[in-house]
This record gives structure tokens, C-alpha cells and sequence, in this order.
């Protein structure tokens, strides 16, 4: 019988999750003690213009992410209740404990798509060690830990990662039982069109009768709370200054971010953006790419963890109140 999540224990700390120390002590990319003083752009007329396409390849690049952001994604009791959250979902905790027949070598499949530093498959590869566990990420930086952090924790031969961007999946078609989009991984495509082909993209390499799973930001909630400037403490010598306004259209949430190290000055200054959808977006969209909404409007859970166990508790941003969607793919 697979363990049940009472059985179980929150990934181990010690072995699998590197610390802050660790992360910068092996950093190549950023931060070295010879750092000059980092350009800064100052005040900025019109934050919308800044953002670079992709984004993504810059802000999710190298462990900074995981320092601002670290209060949430490098906290494994924070994880570990996240896929207790899954779990309170019927299909998500049987396709978890589903065992292939005897004599099949089969083994239920599941990806967790924009995994980032693989901590929702390292959790499940510990809880549930008869599932095949896959990562997809772009970031070649946080999936290079990931496979570091799998190796220690000797999960490797069942939790294995890819590089690459989500639109195009390394996966054959109808070939998992559910995708997971975790963290507030979705709607980071300017348009919707761009945002529904992602949708595509997933429905190809389910199987039919499949799920997804997306832990998405409640974009009703945020158009109207978004905190236009805040500063956070990451801890005692790290600051980042956050600057938030809505785009023009009212349809994303621009962001900036400016990171200084005491000492040291600015470090990093970056612009990105988020689409901001509603329920009833979302499940437009998802309808729009051939999946079905298994939940109504009204019956999607909400996801506070992250604000309700930060242990840092200052500005969650996009991380503070998100939604659980499920969605599945209809049998042929
Ligand atoms: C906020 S992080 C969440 C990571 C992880 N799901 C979690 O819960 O910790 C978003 C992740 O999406 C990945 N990502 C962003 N755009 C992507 C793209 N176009 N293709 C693949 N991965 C992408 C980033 O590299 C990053 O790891």
C-alpha cells in the first residue's frame, strides 16, 4: 500500500533542501564577492515598456529567485501541505496511489510542468515511490538542482527532469495521468491565445480521462489588491523594493523588482508581468483548448498556504492568495 500523507513526513530538510548559504556558495552566475555595484534604472516612465518578452529566462535564471521567493519555494512544510491540498481532491489522491496491475511494469505517470527547483516531484517521490515522476522546466539552473537534489535523496530512477520551454513538452502524446502546473506557473503568455495554445500543449500529452491540475493566482483578487509598493527584508543584508501597476488593457500586473545587497548596492533590476484571470477566464480558456473545468466557479478551492506559512509573511505578491483548478481531458 503507498503511504498515506499521515503516514508521511515533509521532505527531509537537512539532505534535500539546499540553504541559502549552499545555494550562493555554489552560485557561478551571480553575486560573486567582486560584484561592482549593479546599474539601476531609476524612475521609470512607463513600467509596461520594460518588461522583456521573455522574461521568464532572466527572473527564474540563477538562485536569486529563490532568495526573494524562498520563504514559500524553499520551504518544505509549505510544499508538503500544498500536495496535502492536491490530496483533498478525489482524482488527484487516486491517480497518487494508483499501483499498475501485478505484472505490469507500467507505472502511473506525472508531470509537473514549470517545476522549477523540482519541489512538488521531490515531495512525491518520497511520499509515493511507485509513481514515474517528470520536471519540465526552462530554467536550466533550477532544474540542474533539482536533479542535484535527487541524487542525494536517491529519487532519481524515479524522478527525472527535462530542460526546455513548456510549449513545446518533451512527451509523446496521450502519455500522462495528470499534469501539474504548481506555484502560480500559469498566464505568464501576454495573451490569452498564447496562454490557451499552453493549454493545448498540456491536453496533447494527456491521456484521455487525464488531469491538470493549476495552482494559479486569483487574478479577481489581485486587479483589486495588488500592493503598488512594498519592500521586503529577505533577511538581514538582502532588500527588494517591488513597484506594481496594472498594463494598460487592466488584463496584467506589471511588476519590478529592485534587489540590493547591503555593501554591495543594486544587484538586480527586473520587470515581468502576469496575466490576471478571473475564475470564469480561466475556464473560458480552458474550455477554449479542448479540456474541461471539473470543478464550478464557486466550488474552486483556495490555496492560502503560502500566505498563511510564509514564515517571512511580508509581500507574497502573486504567491498571496492563489486557486486550485482541475481540469480534465474528456475521454475519446
Ligand atoms: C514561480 S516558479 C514556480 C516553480 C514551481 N512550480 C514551484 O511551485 O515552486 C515558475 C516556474 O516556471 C518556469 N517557467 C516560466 N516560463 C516558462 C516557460 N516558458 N517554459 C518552461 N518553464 C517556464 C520558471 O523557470 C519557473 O521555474
Amino acid at each position: 500500500m503507498p503511504p498515506t500523507l499521515n503516514q508521511a513526513r515533509p521532505y527531509d530538510n537537512s539532505v534535500a533542501f539546499l540553504t541559502d548559504k549552499d545555494v550562493l556558495d555554489n552560485a557561478t552566475n551571480i553575486i560573486p564577492p567582486s560584484l561592482p555595484a549593479a546599474i539601476c534604472y531609476g524612475r521609470v516612465k512607463d513600467p509596461e515598456s520594460c518588461v522583456p518578452k521573455a522574461w521568464w529566462k532572466d527572473v527564474f535564471g540563477d538562485n536569486l529567485y529563490l532568495q526573494t521567493d524562498g520563504d514559500v519555494v524553499e520551504d518544505p512544510e509549505i510544499t508538503f501541505e500544498e500536495i496535502r491540498l492536491l490530496e483533498t481532491h478525489e482524482p488527484i489522491r487516486s491517480i497518487f496511489q494508483s499501483v499498475s496491475p501485478s505484472g505490469s511494469t507500467e507505472r502511473t505517470r506525472i508531470l509537473d510542468l514549470c517545476c522549477g527547483q523540482g519541489r512538488h516531484v521531490l515531495q512525491l517521490a518520497e511520499l509515493y515511490p511507485h509513481l514515474e515522476l517528470h520536471g519540465h522546466d526552462q530554467s536550466q539552473y533550477l532544474i540542474e538542482l533539482a536533479q542535484s537534489r535527487a541524487a542525494v535523496a536517491d529519487v532519481s530512477g524515479r524522478a527525472s527532469f527535462t530542460i526546455g520551454d513548456c510549449r513545446a513538452i518533451p512527451h509523446d502524446d496521450n502519455s500522462f495521468s495528470l499534469v501539474m502546473v504548481m506555484g502560480n506557473s500559469f498566464g505568464y503568455f501576454a495573451t490569452d491565445n498564447a496562454n490557451a495554445n499552453l493549454l493545448k500543449e498540456i491536453r496533447r500529452i494527456l491521456k484521455p480521462g487525464g488531469f491538470v491540475v493549476m495552482d494559479i493566482p486569483d487574478g479577481a483578487y489581485l486587479r483589486k489588491n495588488f500592493s503598488a509598493r512594498g519592500w521586503e527584508w529577505i533577511d538581514d543584508t538582502m532588500i527588494v523594493c517591488r513597484e506594481r501597476e496594472l498594463s494598460k488593457d487592466k488584463r496584467r500586473l506589471i511588476s519590478r523588482e529592485v534587489v540590493m545587497l547591503t555593501g554591495k548596492g543594486v544587484i538586480r533590476d527586473q520587470f515581468y508581468e502576469e496575466c490576471l484571470y478571473d475564475l470564469a477566464e480561466v475556464h473560458q480558456l480552458v474550455r477554449e483548448s479542448g479540456l474541461v473545468p471539473e470543478q464550478r466557479v464557486e466550488d474552486v478551492e483556495e490555496n492560502t498556504i503560502g500566505r498563511d506559512m510564509s514564515k517571512r509573511g511580508e509581500d507574497l505578491g502573486m504567491m498571496e492568495n492563489r486557486h486550485l483548478v482541475l481540469v480534465s481531458k474528456p475521454l475519446l
